[in-house]
């Protein structure tokens, strides 16, 4: 396994690969590997022939009060789980991928203040302009992103086609707990008294999903079903349970007869933890 810390070098790799006839896929993480990344590198190794997995815990997504600096890192674990599955090589980079003077954004004007843009400003400006300068570094053929970050695959969708990147991108499905939870790098500062109480969102989600594949195709119906299960054992604070309409990212809380896939997306907080969480009614992908 090869690993590189800067953007020519990882580039030459990628070229090199191509040259010889071989499709890149990539998957961008922030390292503190679980089985959720692991299912992405899998997914990525059946859609290529050599696989390309970045670690960097990227400071510009994260906001002034968010825990960039607590963000966990077990590098030794992760080399070891990106072998186990194949990676050929990791890209790295150190604190100077942003040069002295660094200023560009790449943004997704309105969309960037959705929901989670809403509660966690500029953290979509961070996303899209880490991942354009990852991709940029990498040049995959291919690239996989998790279902579990609902919002941010589909900016990255939008991006992704409107300024022309040339891969193709796959969403794979949130890989849980047998229990519900979904697996996130978060959920190790979860206490044994709010990791149980979190297990409310998957169920809230559960019920809603069972009204849309029951017939029920009325937004406020299908999000007041999910909340009320979700007042069982509600979160410390409940950011947001509501429907998202994947091609306008605008957000369905009304009477009304919805036909077109839509996303359900839940976020609320445990403590200091926050946890996001969602499901697709029909094919979003
Ligand atoms: P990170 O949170 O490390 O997640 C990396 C990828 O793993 C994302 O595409 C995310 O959606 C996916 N993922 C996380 N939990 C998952 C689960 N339970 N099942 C399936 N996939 C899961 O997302 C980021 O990093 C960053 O924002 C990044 C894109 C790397 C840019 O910095």
């Amino acid at each position: 396994m090869q690993i590189f810390h800067t953007a020519p070098q990882m580039r030459a790799w990628s070229r090199a690969q191509q040259k010889a006839g071989r499709r890149v896929g990539f998957v961008p993480t922030m390292g503190a590997l679980h089985t959720g990344h692991t299912s992405l590198l899998d997914e990525a190794k059946r859609r290529s022939d050599t696989v390309v997995l970045s670690i960097f815990v990227n400071p510009t997504q994260f906001g002034p009060n968010e825990d960039f600096a607590k963000y966990p890192r077990t590098w030794e674990a992760d080399l070891a789980l990106a072998a186990a599955h194949g990676v050929e090589a990791i890209f790295h980079p150190t604190e100077d991928f942003y040069p002295p003077g660094y200023r560009t954004q790449v943004t997704v004007p309105g969309w960037k203040s959705v929901l989670e843009g809403d509660i966690r400003p500029d953290h979509f400006d961070g996303v899209t302009s880490v991942v354009t300068k990852l991709f940029h570094a990498v040049d995959p053929d291919v690239a996989v992103f998790g279902q579990k970050d609902a919002q941010q695959a589909l900016l990255i969708r939008r991006m992704v086609r409107d300024l022309d990147f040339g891969l193709d991108l796959v969403v794979a499905p949130t890989v849980r707990e047998s229990d519900g939870l979904a697996l996130s790098s978060r959920n190790r500062y979860l206490s044994e008294n709010d990791r149980r109480r979190a297990l409310v969102l998957s169920r809230a989600l559960n019920a809603s999903v069972a009204l849309w594949n029951g017939g029920c195709r009325n937004p406020s119906e299908i999000i007041a079903v999910g909340r009320a299960v979700l007042a069982q054992d509600p979160p410390d604070t409940l950011d947001y349970f509501t429907l998202l309409d994947p091609d306008s990212l605008a957000v369905l809380d009304a009477d009304g007869a919805r036909q077109n896939p839509c996303i359900l997306v839940a976020a609320g907080r445990y403590g200091t933890t926050r946890l996001i969480d969602n499901a697709v009614l029909g094919a979003v992908w």
